[in-house]
């Protein structure tokens, strides 16, 4: 699949975003390696600590079905500027993808830039 087709799906996922206390609206969409596609978005909570990110759960939902190996991930916002991965899903993406595996991120004006995993995070912890 394209990255751009990527991109678009991870602005479809954010639609679903249920962030009443941020109003920032996430989404990520992210391929595994035998092609399968899943979407995600920030689902947050009163208790602001229970609140899940865009590619958790999107994360989740991949391997809850039974697919663990991510090749490229794309994660988006409606905001006006590049939205990058927080460091817990950094963490959580790099359980089941390659260092080289690739993180999309989109800004409206700009396009697409592309990272790998070990750029967004380098020397991962791994037990
Ligand atoms: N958020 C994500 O969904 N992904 C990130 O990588 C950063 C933050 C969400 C969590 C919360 O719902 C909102 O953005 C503001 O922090």
């Amino acid at each position: 699949m394209e990255k751009e087709k990527l991109v678009e799906l991870a602005y479809k996922a954010s639609e679903y975003s249920y962030s009443p206390y941020s109003h920032f609206k996430v989404g990520a969409a992210l391929i595994t390696e035998d092609g399968s596609v899943f979407t995600g978005c920030n689902v947050e909570n009163s208790s602001y600590g229970a609140t899940i990110c865009a590619e958790r759960t999107c994360a989740l939902k991949a391997v809850s079905e039974g697919h663990r190996k991510f090749k490229m991930i794309a994660v988006v916002s409606g905001s006006n500027e590049y939205t990058y991965p927080c460091g817990i899903c950094r963490q959580f993406l790099s359980e089941f993808m390659d260092g080289d595996g690739v993180i999309l991120v989109h800004d409206k004006n700009k396009g697409i830039k592309e990272y790998t995993l070990s750029e967004m995070l380098p020397e991962a912890f791994h037990l």
